[in-house]
């Protein structure tokens, strides 16, 4: 056996669920499970799949997210290759956003719904929920800056956890304003901080001088109690973004989805302006955060556009949200069954197996056999180990008279059938 293992933080998905560093990974049916009803709830948004590479070009990324958040300074699988600057992309949106500039997707008119499934990289430390490859499905609605678009969004994630049957989750939501917004609130908030410094963590310290506005997001309790009184976000936020918040909410409530306004949610990736929304699990503990998302109508700005073009979106870990589903015993898909296994006794059986095997796929069953020659007892335990509905018998007698023996093993029967007639017997 190889001694190579995994990286730590990355992991097989293999047809049975193993565990992984503490971690239990689900089969990979499950993932395929999840990501059928995704694609399912993304159309009945009128949305439509885009595919990015999961290299990109690091000056995108760097600009997108923005040089000072965690996961530009701290967090990207970054490398140089002759004179081109690649990172392996650590989310979605920004490379979603290039695409539409690439190939002017704003010229096909209306809006444009694309949404995405696929495998990011971050250079965290890895632990449960926490991963250094890591899988995100979401959504980005581009062209628009009607609010009804943010509350769809919002909508759409719900909906693939409802679908799912997940319901124990909370909506965290807020504005964070135009781009003028937030300097003017930053200078505040720098004020209210500056006198406790010394009692801050040390990633709070840095924060102040790099990121202050992420110092709202700690987890100590500590850091809480002495951002009570801290200033408020929405009261330094421009008319306009307040209307739209206020226009956003309406369009939650009126479809009857609750959330939590939360002036303290920040978000870790700096192209948002106006609605930042995250989606926690009630269940999943330290990395409970399910989906995050918002609008970022100046990214597009970022990365070279003439003009502003509206977005918003959201993207979810699909190792979080199979974690919650594992958590409320939803994620039990049966594997799945063969329609007949082949049970070969002898050389003629075993060369006569593979063409009647090929001819009955050809018809659509699902069959198996045994490639090793073993004995009769031990491809009947192959055979029930892959769960096969019927096992068809054939020995040198068999083959004399043109007739198979054909276990039934739901019904646990067994019936002489002729060759010519296997396949009308599997669909009985
Ligand atoms: P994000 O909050 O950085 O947002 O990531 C979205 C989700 O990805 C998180 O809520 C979490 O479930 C999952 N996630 C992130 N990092 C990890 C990790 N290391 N291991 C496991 N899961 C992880 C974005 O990426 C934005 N692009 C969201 C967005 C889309 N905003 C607008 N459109």
């Amino acid at each position: 056996m190889s001694s190579f293992k995994s990286i730590s933080g990355t992991f097989d998905i293999l047809p049975e669920g193993h565990t992984t560093g503490g971690d239990s990974i689900a089969p990979s049916r499950v993932w395929q499970y999840v990501e059928a009803t995704i694609r399912k709830v993304m159309e009945a948004y009128g949305a439509e799949e885009i595919r990015t590479p999961i290299l990109e070009p690091t000056e995108l990324i760097a600009r997108g997210i923005g040089q000072l958040t965690d996961i530009v300074s701290k967090e990207m699988f970054a490398f140089e290759r002759g004179d081109t600057n690649y990172v392996l992309r650590p989310e979605v949106t920004a490379p979603v956003m290039r695409a539409y500039q690439q190939h002017h997707l704003d010229q096909k008119g209306g809006v444009q719904r694309l949404y995405y499934i696929g495998p990011c990289f971050r250079a965290e430390r890895p632990q449960k929920g926490r991963y250094r490859q890591f899988h995100q499905f979401g959504l980005e609605i581009i062209g628009a800056t009607d609010a009804r678009a943010d509350a769809d969004t919002i909508a759409c994630a719900v909906d693939v956890y409802r679908a799912l049957g997940l319901t124990d989750f909370t909506i965290r939501l807020n504005s964070l304003g135009d781009s003028e917004s937030r300097p003017r609130y930053k200078d505040a908030l720098i004020a209210y901080i500056t006198p406790f410094a010394d009692q801050l963590s040390e990633i709070s310290r840095n924060r102040l001088q790099t990121n202050p506005m992420r110092i709202l997001d700690t987890k100590i309790e500590k850091e809480r109690e002495l951002l009570k009184n801290a200033p408020l976000l929405s009261d330094f936020i421009d008319e306009e973004s307040r209307q739209h918040h206020e226009e956003v909410k309406g369009y939650l409530t009126s479809i009857g989805l609750k959330y939590v306004d939360d002036p303290f949610l920040v978000r870790g990736l700096d192209y948002y302006s106006r609605t930042a929304f995250e989606i926690e699990s009630d269940s999943l503990g330290a990395q409970g955060s399910l989906a995050g998302g918002g609008r970022y109508d100046l990214l597009s700005l970022e990365l070279g556009a003439k003009q502003v073009i509206p977005a918003v979106g959201f993207a979810a870990g699909m190792e979080r949200l199979i974690m919650a589903l594992d958590a409320a015993n939803l994620a039990d898909i049966p594997a799945p069954r063969l329609d007949a296994f082949i049970v070969a006794l002898g050389d003629a059986a075993l060369t006569w197996t593979f063409p009647v095997a090929q001819s009955l796929r050809a018809k659509g069953f699902k069959v198996g056999y045994d490639l090793k020659g073993r004995s009769l007892k031990a491809q009947m335990r192959e055979a029930s180990r892959q769960n096969s509905r019927y096992v068809i018998i054939v020995g040198d007698d068999e083959l004399a008279s043109g007739v198979a023996e054909v276990k039934d093993m739901d019904q646990s029967s067994q019936t002489s059938v002729p060759f010519a007639q296997l396949a009308s017997h599997l669909t009985k």
